[in-house]
Order: C-alpha cells, then structure tokens, then sequence
C-alpha cells in the first residue's frame, strides 16, 4: 500500500501541476501544530523563489484547484505560504478497511526472498554471556525479524569468539588441574573420550582463574600462546579438548540465548575463517593491496574523501599470526561463496566501529563484495548503572546476562502479586513474559548508539514509554474483544465507519503511519523507531479507551466499527512486539 504521506503528496502533486508549478514542490509531512492541521505542504515557499510570486498566492493557487477533493475535510492556505490539510473521515476510514484487509497490514514486501546477513550475539565461547553482550543480540534479533517480515531471507549468524587465546588459557589451566588427562600424555595414541573432561559450572571457573593467573604469570601467558598456536595448526589432542570446550559451551550458550527468545540461523565462529585465510593472505598480496610494514602485513584503507587518515588494516602481525579483522575477512569470503547477500549488517559494541570500517574497505577494494552490496556496522552505546558508570553487580563485578533476566522476572512477579491476584504459577508464566519485554523495549526504545541507563525499575513499570505498558494495552484490548464475543457470540465486526470523536480519528491517524514506520525503521537499522510509535499507537488508543464507552455502545453498527478497529490497533502492536522480539501475555 501506498504511505498516506505519499497519497496526499499525489494529490498536491497534480494541483501543483495543473498551476503550472513543478511537481517537486509537492512535498507533504506531518503537521507540527496538530493543533492546527494534520499535514501541512511548505512548498509554496520554495515554489516562490523559481517562479518569482508571493509564497501565499501560489498557496492559494493551489488550494483553490484542491477545493472539492474528497481525500480532505479542510485545505487552507495560511501565510506565509503554509498549505494546512485535514483528512476526510470517510476517506480515513476507507484507509482502515484497506489496511485491515492485508495480511501485511499495507507494508510494501521490498525484499523477495534476497539474502542478508545479520552478525550479532557475537559471544564468546568458554566465558559467559554478561549484559554487554545483551544489546547485540536484542538489537540483532529485532533486525532479523523486521527484515523477515519484509520479505528477506535473513541469517543470522551468532559469530562465535570460537578461536582466541582463551582456548589456550583454558587448556593450559585445564593441564595444571587435570595433569593425567589423555590429552596431555603426548605418548597416548589411542582415541580420545567422547565425555567433555569438565562440567559447565567447572568450564566457568576454568576460564577467570585462567585468565587471571596470564595476568600475573609471564610463563603460564606463554604456554597459553603456545597451546592456542598449537591448536590453530590441528594438533589433534587440543582439537579434541577445543570440541569438547565447544560442545559445554555451545549447550549452554543456546540455552541462555532461548531465555532471550533469541534465535540464530548459523553458529559460525571465528575459527570457521581458519581456512579461508591463507589464500586471503595470498589473494591479498597478488592484487598488490597488502604490502609489509614493521615486519606487519597491512593493507591502506584510507579514502580520498577521508577528512582524516585511517590506520592501516593489519592482515598478519609480524609474528605470523591473523588477527580478528583476518578471520572477518576470511568469514566474509565464506558467506559471498555461501549465501550470496545483497547485504551485511553486524551489531556490536560501537567501540568497534574502526575495526568494521577497515573490514568493510578492505572487502571492497579486494573485490570480495560488490560496490553496491551495503555492509552496515550498528555499533551500540554502553548499558550504564543508575550512577551513569557501566552496569555492575551490587558487588561491582560483570553482571551475568541469567542473573539480570531473573532480576527483572522477580521484580515484575511483585509488581504483579501486588497489585492482583493471579495464582502463582501464571504469575511466574506472566512475569518471564513481562520481564523480557521490559528488558528489550528499555534497550530498544533507545536509538542503539546511544548510552542508556539500565532502571529495572522504570523499566517494569506499567506506566509510559516502557515494555509492559504497550503489553498491557494489547492486554486490555484482548480483554475488551473478549467482553465483546461473550456479549455478541459469533459476530464478526469487520467495517470501520469514519471516526466519531477526535480521539478516535486521532487513532486512526496513528494506525495509517504504520507501513510507513515499519519500512523505514527497517531501512534505517532503526527499531527504536518502532517503539515510539507503538508508543505513540498505545497512547491513542488509551485517549480513545478512556473517551468512548465500546461495550456499552447501544448503536450496534458503531459499536462494531470500534471493534474491528481495536482489532486493527491490536494487529499492529502485536506484529511490531513479534517485530522487536517479544510477545504479549494473556493477562497481567
Ligand atoms: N566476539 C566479539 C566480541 O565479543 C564480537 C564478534 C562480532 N562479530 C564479528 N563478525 N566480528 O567483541
């Protein structure tokens, strides 16, 4: 369907047009006084200057040749040169009943089945996940599935840290506690243990003691090196430990990104890059582009158009080992040759942003991706305390990703034992319910480069721009459509008659920016923008709610007009939750 902001625009086009001005001028918005229109043109004002006239009388020109138009009930020409409209009701409503009558809800499907990549989650194998890497993989998911719901065919790829010097320090801690495991007798010959020589918890407490213990002892940080080079070269019994580490990982992993109701196509790694990357380093050089400076293999990036020189892409450092821009480069190889993708986007930490910029140029200029092909970097701001500092535990350690969900699960199983009654076990079921949507619409509703400041307790709250008031909207909406079918069994409410009250056309006005919101948040990388307008959405309809008495309407033919409108209110809230990454509860 076409945006409303676009229909209008047609409309002035054609009476710009037919005064002998260019059709470019016809340009329609929103309306920033809503107080006095709903849309406004300012092109008149443009339209001046070329055409050497008074803003205001091209104004009038125009308005006068829209005068028996029946897409408005008002049209004025104000001065300076303001064109103010106000949509007809009658044509509003029709625009309703169209939208209602799509599967889509009038959302143009752009993408046919093309593929993207979406790079998110980004975990790290043997350590576990903590808050930092939470808006990655809620921002990712929601890209995801906004793509999805456009018509791509979207990937995403967790990108495991499956291959660093963590695996060494982890086998090398491994040895100190478990000296008589097969793996180091180097006499052993025989095959290894299917059983992983460690449970998850131990696999937890491997990995910081390890790494604690590099910090201060020089010696054991080299063996770590060296265990790590070991197994990047294949030596057998390090890769049969590194299965293992990836085996307790992986469940576990998998485990907390469900919790998140995060999902990934693809649970690639770094290590996956491995033998992608010789012939890269080849391919590299044959095409002139990486070259050798202080013993590095680096390839130049910077750009003419550059204000400020870039540094260097480093392909191999000088001791011979690729570095993390390597195994991209060599994952990106790997998915032109796999999935073909009209696009990449990767979310992470926006203290990255150098490292993907140098990527992307890297890919470009060696031909690795085509020209066109856009390859995104959303590089998000820190989750910050209360007291502005990054989150914390009370104890001011890393705060796990599991202790933050069941943090904000308990509050909101209070905040919901407070105020009703609902048994305990549908109030534990609600409160996950709730708790997530709290938990990705306090990130989402953030433009993702922002900081912001984690507040469990604004976050939980029934009340404004949060997660549960918009489930608790859908919430009432279910509730009053439910009253609805017991009063009127069987009746199907399907036409929405022009609005009534201003509150009700208020709604309405909201419901016909959704294609637009929803095409846009998807090719801007933007989901914040779907949460200020379900924002927007719930608002208005809970100005309408608390105006119009739906179930006492004795007028049955208005009353079911507001029904099936509700029923449209509700199917863009729940399309855009699903959108974001979360659900609604029955009740709460
Ligand atoms: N594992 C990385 C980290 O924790 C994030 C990976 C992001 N994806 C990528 N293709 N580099 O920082």
């Amino acid at each position: 369907m076409k945006r409303i902001l676009d229909l209008i625009a047609d409309e002035m086009k054609s009476a710009f047009t037919a005064c002998g001005y260019d059709a470019s001028y016809a340009k329609v918005v929103l309306s920033n006084r809503p107080d006095l229109c709903e849309y406004q043109c300012n092109g008149a004002m443009a339209a001046a200057k070329a055409y050497k006239k008074k803003p205001i009388d091209i104004a009038n020109e125009v308005v006068e040749k829209l005068s028996g138009d029946g897409m408005f009930s008002e049209i004025n020409a104000v001065m300076p040169g303001f064109i103010n409209i106000r949509l007809n009701t009658a044509y509003l409503a029709d625009l309703m009943n169209g939208m209602a009558k799509e599967e889509k809800l009038g959302v143009e499907e752009e993408g046919h089945g093309e593929t993207i990549i979406v790079d998110y989650g980004g975990a790290n194998v043997a350590k576990p996940l903590h808050v930092g890497h939470l808006r990655s993989a809620v921002i990712g998911e929601s890209v995801k599935r906004m793509g999805r719901y456009l018509g791509y065919n979207m990937i995403g790829d967790v990108h495991l840290g499956d291959w660093g010097l963590q695996m060494g320090l982890i086998i090398e801690e491994l040895r100190d506690r478990k000296p008589d495991l097969v793996y180091f007798d180097e006499n052993y010959t025989g095959e290894y243990p299917s059983e992983p020589p460690f449970t998850i918890s131990e696999l937890e407490d491997i990995y910081p003691t390890a790494s604690g213990k590099s910090k201060v002892d020089e010696a054991f940080k080299e063996r770590a090196q060296t265990a790590t080079f070991k197994l990047q070269k294949g030596y057998p019994p390090y890769t049969a430990i590194w299965k293992h580490i990836m085996s307790v990982s992986l469940a576990d992993l998998k485990r907390n990104y469900d919790n998140l109701d995060v999902h990934f196509e693809l649970w690639k790694g770094e290590s996956d890059a491995e033998e992608y990357i010789p012939w890269l380093i080849q391919d590299l050089q044959d095409k002139g582009l990486a070259y050798e400076s202080q013993g590095a293999l680096v390839v130049d990036v910077t750009e003419p158009t550059d204000s400020k020189e870039l540094p260097p892409c480093i392909v191999r450092k000088s001791d011979g080992a690729a570095l993390y821009a390597t195994s991209d480069l060599g994952t990106i190889i790997q998915r032109e040759k796999d999935f073909h993708p009209v696009k990449y986007v990767y979310i992470t930490d926006k203290r990255q942003e150098l490292h993907f910029k140098q990527v992307f140029r890297v890919a470009k200029k060696a031909g690795y991706v085509k020209p066109e092909t856009p390859m995104i970097h959303i590089g998000f701001g820190t989750m910050n305390g209360k007291d502005g500092k990054p989150f914390k535990t009370r104890e001011g350690g890393v705060m796990r990703l599991e202790h933050l969900i069941a943090d904000i699960d308990e509050a909101v199983y209070n905040r919901i034992m407070e105020n009703r009654s609902m048994d305990e076990a549908e109030a534990k079921e609600t409160a996950k319910i709730v708790g997530l949507a709290a938990l990705k619409y306090g990130d989402l509703s953030n433009q993702a480069a922002k900081d912001y400041v984690f507040d469990i307790d604004r976050f939980i709250s029934f009340e404004g721009n949060t997660g549960p008031y918009i489930l608790y909207t859908i919430v009432r909406i279910k509730s009053i459509l439910g009253k609805y079918e017991a009063q009127n069994p069987g009746t199907t409410a399907e036409t929405i008659l022009p609005a009534a009250s201003d509150a009700e056309k208020t709604l309405m006005l909201e419901l016909s920016k959704y294609n637009d919101v929803m095409e846009n948040a998807f090719a801007e990388t933007a989901p914040h923008k779907i949460c200020q307008y379900i924002f927007d959405l719930s608002n208005a309809f809970n100005s309408f709610y608390h105006d119009t008495r739906i179930l006492a309407e004795e007028d049955k033919a208005r009353q079911a007009s507001w029904i099936a409108l509700i029923t449209l209110v509700k199917r863009v809230l729940e399309v855009c939750i699903q959108v974001l990454g979360f659900e609604a509860p029955e009740r709460m």
